[in-house]
This record gives structure tokens, sequence and C-alpha cells, in this order.
């Protein structure tokens, strides 16, 4: 599907975002995994999440969903799930794999787990290499996806020390370390996302720098009700069309505000940005708040360094929001970007420079020069909906038209994305 998308003078308007894709994941697998019936509420439609429930459904574990959004998981507990009968289906989702991994590593039976092209081009031994050193018998091709995990292997515990920041390498292998005798401790010297450890209720230590994440032996999880707050990664798209569009304002409720993810809210906002941050609280142990945007003047910022793994997946659009600043922007350590869903980096040089954007390009992130003026053309999602809303986003302040071919992508974490830009711009 192509999207066109013409040049905005104002938005306005309220949005309910979609929930939070990490958090529902990991709410959906936690409540799998756990002794007795969870009740979920706000879980998204986003396709990602949903590739968790259809490879849960097929692990033998009862999901209704007798309302949109709100699940009724029947826990098996951690040895209840049931060898499918076909591979297990992750579509575009890493983070359905690469947790699921971990979890299909200590089961008696064998599994393989199969994604979508993007997927199956993403590297998996970041995952293979710990769990084999847990003694899981897992195969992979050429370092990627189909994942053949051979069941009845006894797990032991390892300390585990991230060579890359990443959540879902952290997660897979917290989750094998449910099923492993001894206990299992994940060392990570960069922090990235905590949704897990706060998920599975683990005490952090930290140690010269380093957070410590134990699990021991004999770990339950209970059963219990999970809100999914309002996704801020999904915020962030909007947070910049509402502050490049020159007019208007935009109203974003109950958005996730975790530390470990909202750094994005305080670099945009040392950009420039009009953010009033309203009514913070917290639901199911994740801070979340309402937040208001309107135009600003923005400016270059450099960003890098212990940072990036707090706002990897906003920086499409934050190149984007560096495209309308005064002055020069510089993302750097950034080079996990371009094993994402696509190579982000080189697909956001691509798109932003045949919009007419100044833009360098490193291995590891990119510098954009803000000010050059943007002129609508045809750009491509790359078949990434990170990619897909940036460009949308880059759309509404280029001037005539902009054609994004693959548009449909962004059903990934955000559907209804395209029709919600179109009820801003006449709100
Ligand atoms: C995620 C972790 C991040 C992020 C992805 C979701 C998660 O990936 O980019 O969109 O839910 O754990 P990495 O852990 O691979 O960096």
């Amino acid at each position: 599907m192509n999207q066109t998308i013409h040049q905005a003078a104002r938005l306005k308007g309220a949005v309910a975002l979609p929930a939070d894709k990490s958090i529902a994941h990991r709410a959906a697998l936690l409540a799998a995994l756990s002794d007795g019936p969870s009740k979920i509420t706000n879980f998204p439609d986003a396709a990602d999440p949903r590739s968790t429930l259809v490879c849960l459904r097929q692990l033998g574990v009862e999901i209704d969903e007798e309302e949109r959004g709100i699940l009724m998981v029947e826990g098996v507990g951690l040895e209840g799930l049931q060898a499918p009968k076909d591979p297990l289906d992750c579509g575009n989702s890493g983070t359905t794999m690469r947790l699921l991994a971990g979890i299909l590593a200590g089961q008696s039976f064998d599994s393989t787990l199969v994604g979508d092209a993007s997927l199956s081009r993403r590297p998996m031994a970041r995952i293979a290499d710990p769990l084999r050193l847990m003694n899981a018998a897992i195969a992979l091709e050429d370092g990627h996806a189909p994942i053949r995990i051979t069941g009845g292997q006894k797990l032991q515990g390892i300390e585990y020390r991230l060579p890359v920041p990443s959540a879902q390498v952290k997660s897979c292998v917290l989750l094998a370390g449910l099923y492993a005798e001894g206990e299992t401790t994940v060392v990570e010297t960069i922090p990235s996302r905590d949704h897990t450890e706060r998920m599975l209720g683990l005490d952090v230590f930290e140690m010269g720098g380093a957070r410590y994440l134990t699990i021991e032996p004999g770990w339950r999880i209970a059963a219990r009700t999970w809100t999914v707050p309002r996704d801020f990664s999904a915020a962030a798209f909007l947070l910049v069309a509402a502050s490049i569009v020159p007019e208007g304002e935009l109203f974003l409720p109950g958005v996730g505000l975790n530390p470990s993810r909202s750094a994005f809210l305080d670099v945009l906002r040392a950009m420039g940005a009009s953010i009033k941050i309203n009514y913070e609280r917290e639901e199911g142990g994740e801070p979340l708040a309402d937040l208001t945007v309107r135009p600003a003047a923005l400016h270059g910022v450099s960003v890098g360094g212990a940072l990036l793994p707090n706002l990897i997946d906003e920086v499409p659009v934050l190149a984007v929001a560096a495209a309308c600043a005064e002055g020069r922007t510089e993302i750097r350590d950034a080079a996990e970007l371009r094993v994402k869903e696509t190579d982000r980096i080189d697909a956001m040089v691509k798109n932003l420079r045949a919009l007419g954007a100044d833009v360098e390009e490193f291995d590891d992130g990119l510098a954009v020069t803000g000010g050059a003026p943007l002129t609508g053309t045809t750009v491509d999602s790359f078949d990434d909906h990170r990619i897909a809303m940036a460009m949308g986003v880059a759309a509404l302040v280029a001037s005539g038209e902009t054609t994004i071919t693959n548009a449909e992508c962004a059903s990934i974490s955000f559907p209804g994305f395209w029709e919600m830009l179109d009820r801003l711009r006449e709100g």
C-alpha cells in the first residue's frame, strides 16, 4: 500500500495511542507461564504483540479475548507448555522470537521458530550463544532464523555479561534462567529497557557501574492483572509531528514514561520542544503521564553513549526532528540500528536525502544539518514500521505531497496511524 501525505498547516486533537508493544509481549508470556488465570487489559491490536499470542496458543495456552484488548490468559505454569504441531511463526517480531527462544530452550519438547523475511535476516547468534552456554541445544541457519531447539536439555545457570546492550537478549537469558539449575545472572554495563526485571519482580543489584539481575532456582510467576500503558515509542512520532507542524496542539493521555524508555522526551525538550507533562501516576508498576505538545523552534543536539539503548527505537523520528531543527544534530553509538527490522541508518539517510535534507552517514549513526527545505517525493518504508511512520511525519512538513511506499507496515506497532494523521490535520 502506498500512502500519500500532503504538507500540513496544523495538527490538533487528542490521540489514544496504542498500548506498549514491549510490555504487552512480556505480559502475555509471563501470564502464560504463571500458575493460574491472569487478565491483561489494554492489550494492543498491533501485529507484533499479536504474534506472541499466536505462538502461545500454538503452545497450548488458552487465551480468551471477549472484549477487544481484554485478555484472559489461562496460565499453565512453567512446566505446562505443550509441544507445537507446526513451527512457531513470530512474524516480524524480534521480541517474540528472542524471548520465546529463552523459554523454549528449557522445555522437554522440540520447537522451531520462524519469522518473515525481515526477521529471518536479523542476528540470532546473540541469543544462541548464551543459551548454548546454558547447555541448550539450539541450531540456527547461518546465524539466523529458523531457530531449531531440541528439548529435554537440562539448562545450567550462568553469569552472562551482555556483549551488546539489548533488552531482548537480557530477557531471553533471564527467561531461560527460569528453567535452569542454579542461579542465572545477567550483567549489563549499559542499561537497556527494564520491563522484564520489573515484571518478574527481580531485585537489581548495582556495582561498579553495572546492573546485576539474578533469577534464582524455583522462581515462580504469580498470576495477576496486567495493565499495559500506552506506548512511548508510538508517542514519539506525534511529539515530533506536533513540534514541527506550524500550528495546533496534540494531547496524548496515559503515555508510559518508564525511565529506561523515555530519554527521547528529554532529548526533544533539550532541542526546544514544548511538551507539558501532566498527571504523572503509576499503573501496574509502570510510570505514566499525560503529554501536551505544541509547535516549537527546534535546534540541533548531540546524542550518543549510554543514552542510545534508551531511545534506540526513536532514532528514525529524531532524525526527522533534526532535519527541521536549526543547526546540526549528530547521533552516534547507534550501530544497533543496522540490525533492526531494516538497516535504519541506511533507510533514514536515503529517505531524508530524497526529501532534500543535508545528511551525513556514519557506521554507527548519522548527522543531520537542519534548515534545508524539504520537498515532497516518493520514499520507501523498507518494510519497517518505524521508517514508514518517521517518513509520514517528515511528509507533514515537506512541500507538496510525499508518497511512502509499502506503508501498511505501520500496523506492526501502530494500527490506524495513517487514518489518525488525517484526523489530526482536520482537528
Ligand atoms: C525491545 C528491545 C529493543 C527494541 C525493540 C523492542 C524489547 O531491541 O529495539 O523494539 O521489547 O525488548 P533490542 O533489545 O534488540 O535492542
